[in-house]
Parts: C-alpha cells; structure tokens; sequence
C-alpha cells in the first residue's frame, strides 16, 4: 500500500506545493486531506507561476488522479472559478470532490468577515467547520438529491435563522435556488473518493496525500485559539482521505529554513527587528517571497525553532523532513537556530552563514555551513532529512522520499 503524507512541520507556507510537485509526477492519486481555500500552494513550472488554492497540485501533472478529499471544506463557487482559469492555461486531468467534503456557504464566508482575533483568511473556513460539527452543514454528496438537499437546507436555516437570513436564505426555496447553478457544475465530480483510493492502494497504486496548513495550526495539537478548524497532523490524513493507517508507507515534514507564520498568536522566534525580517520575508516583488498566497498579508518570520519542530516530528511521527528555502538565508554572516526556551524566551545557537547555493544539485555538495545546519536540525530531531530545496524552480528540489 504505497502512500506518503506530506505534512506542514511549522505554521503553514513551508514549501508543501513544491515539495507534492516534486513527487507528483511519480503518483497515481493525489489527495489533499483538509482545510479549503485558506490554502494556497505557489508552484513554479518553468518560469510559469501557479496559485493553487482548493486544486490538488496534482492538477499540475499528467499522470494522477486529483481528489478533494472528505476533510476539506470547499466554497464550490470559487471552486469552479479556479478550476475554470486553471483549464486555460493546462489540463487540469481527472479530478474529484468527495461526498463527505463539506460546501463552504454564504452565510459560512460572511461570519468570517474582518478575520476576528484569530486573524483567519476570511475564507468561512472555521463557521463551515462550526456547522460541520453541529451536524447542520451542508456535505457536496447531498448535491446529488432535490430532497436530501431540501431537508438539510430545511434543518440548517431552522437552527440558524439570523445568519443565513443575513446572506438573503430566507427559506429553503431561495437557498435551493441559489445553488442550482453550480450544482450542475459539480454534481459530475463528486464521487466516493474513500473508496476510490482505498481501491487504488489494494492495487498497489501511489497515493501522495498533500496536506495544507501546518502543524502549529491544527485544532487540537496547534497554538490554541489561535489556529485553523481542521487537522493538518497525520491523523486528519486518516480522517481526511477516508483510509486507514495501513495506506501510510512514510510520513514527511516539511520545515523551512526559518519560520513564518500568518495571523495572530504566540511565536517564540519571531523576528522584531524590522531590517532583518524585511530580510527574510523579501519586499513582495517575487512570488515567493513571504507574502499570504490567499490573503497577500505580509507574513510574520522569526529563526528555525528547533523545539518546535521537535514537537512536530513527534506529533506526526515523520520518516523525513524536506528542509526548504536554504536559498533565502543564502549571504546572512550568522543565522541563528533556537534549541530551547527559557522562562519563555528563545535561547539560540549562532550557526555561521553560507553563500549562493545555485547550481547544486546534491547533498555532498552544499557548502558545510549548510551541512552543519542540516546536522544540526537531524541530531536534535533525530529524524533525516531526506529532501531540501534551494529554490523557487522544480529543477531546484534535491534527494528523495521513499514510497516503500
Ligand atoms: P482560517 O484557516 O482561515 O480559519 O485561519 C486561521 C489561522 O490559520 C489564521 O492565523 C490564518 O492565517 C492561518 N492559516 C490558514 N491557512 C493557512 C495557510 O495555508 N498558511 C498559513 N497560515 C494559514
């Protein structure tokens, strides 16, 4: 059963979509297991820069079958405008929305407005999980049947009157109206995605399960309150796709070289000083520079918390960690690394810096600043790092993951 979890190790934003570009030419699904369009994966396919928000980036290769799996949320009017732009610039192949996936609606997107204390994406992402959980959402397989629809249209404006009469659903008719449209256009791609990847996997196919957001940020396991709705850590994987744990050959961490983070909420590493966080955040003018591929809010950076990460590995129990974005840190003097927290502050190693690294393609290669960074983040996690990145490009992502 060949299947591989990539994981989010920080706060969201680490390098997944490179990392799942990486690996997804050589797999035949690709899954992504939570969260909605408060993602957003930045890919860079020969000097063509895609921005991926609910679309596996599978939909960037020929060969796998891209699926919306049951733990996400999807706004599937935003959905069709995606996928509609994304099939103008390539074919996007076979993709599917999961029966169990949950419809982000109206009332879900206003609720979110102004982003509250968390500082969330504005995206409805937390009020369609809030109405997940009370049993009154909306599930795309109810897309399928007038009267199942109408029941459950029925049963969530009775249990929530104020919020969807603010968005204009007075009754169950005009919010029955309102979907039509795009009901048309998703009813075709909802399928038992469960079922269809559990089948795969028995058969022996590859399946990449592409995670979103990052560890700090799951429900339970993240900085509480101040995270997304869902489960990024391994076991929304399980919840997510609809397989059982016997479908994980291995489990990667991806871990930037330093740290960023988006919205409010504690951030141990975090840099105060406004030249050097400009310095690792970048000014905007490139792609990836440390700006909210969703929201374009300038993310919040600070130095690579080993604690953290430690904590990450052993949530997740990763086989691996892809350390990307060395590039970035490519002409500091000295780059420094915390390895503990006293009295709740950061105490940090100063590791010498490196120069340019483009042009190498191999481990043996990096200069030994780098080597004794990635040394460094191994002995404390005693978990190998297996890939790293020294670019935006596809061409610029080195070593390999196991598929068992
Ligand atoms: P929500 O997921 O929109 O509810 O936002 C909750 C928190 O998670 C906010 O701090 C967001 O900035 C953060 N967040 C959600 N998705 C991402 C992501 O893909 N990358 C980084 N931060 C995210």
């Amino acid at each position: 059963m060949p299947g591989i979890a990539i994981i989010g190790a920080q706060w969201g934003d680490e390098g997944k979509g490179k990392v799942v570009d990486s690996l997804a030419s050589q797999s035949d699904f690709v899954v992504r297991y939570s969260g909605g369009a408060n993602a957003g994966h930045t890919v860079v396919v020969d000097s063509e820069v895609f921005k991926v928000h609910h679309l596996p980036v599978g939909v960037l290769h020929d060969g796998p079958v891209s699926v919306l799996g049951g733990g996400m949320v999807i706004d599937p009017w935003t959905f069709r405008d995606e996928l509609e732009n994304f099939k103008k610039r390539r074919d996007p192949g076979e993709i599917y929305i999961a029966q169990e996936a949950h419809i982000v609606l109206p009332h879900n997107k206003k609720n979110d407005e102004g982003g509250g204390f968390v500082g969330t994406t504005g995206r409805g992402i937390g009020p369609c999980y809030s109405d997940k959980a009370r049993r009154v959402g909306i599930r795309f397989g109810d897309l399928s049947s007038d009267a199942v629809l109408r029941e459950r249209l029925g049963r969530l404006i009775e249990a929530k009157p104020n919020s969807t009469a603010a968005v204009g659903w007075t009754s169950v008719d005009i919010a029955f109206d309102a979907l039509t449209d795009v009901r048309e256009y998703i009813n075709p791609l909802v399928k038992d995605t469960g079922a269809m990847v559990r089948q795969g996997l028995k058969e022996g196919k590859k399946v990449l399960f592409e995670g979103g957001q990052g560890t700090m940020l799951d429900l339970s396991y993240g900085t509480y309150p101040y995270l997304t709705s869902s489960h990024p850590t391994i076991g929304g994987v399980l919840v997510g796709a609809g397989v059982s744990h016997k479908a994980l050959n291995g489990v990667y961490g991806i871990v930037k070289a330093f740290t960023s983070r988006v919205g409010h909420g504690p951030f141990i590493t975090e840099i105060l000083d406004d030249d050097m966080a400009l310095r690792l955040r970048g000014t905007g003018s490139n792609q990836w520079d440390e700006y909210g591929t969703t929201t374009g809010r300038p993310r919040r950076v600070g130095w690579l918390d080993l604690v953290q990460l430690k904590y990450a590995c052993d949530i997740n129990g990763f086989d691996g960690l892809v350390v990307t974005k060395l590039d970035v840190l490519s002409g500091l003097e000295q780059v420094k690394v915390c390895t503990s927290y006293k009295k709740g502050q950061p105490v940090y190693q100063d590791m010498p810096g490196w120069g340019n690294l483009k042009g190498i393609e191999k481990r043996s290669a990096l200069p030994k600043e780098v080597l004794a960074y990635l040394e460094l983040i191994e002995t404390y996690t005693e978990i190998p790092v297996t890939m790293f990145s020294t670019g935006p490009k596809r061409s610029e992502t080195f070593g390999e993951v196991s598929w068992g």
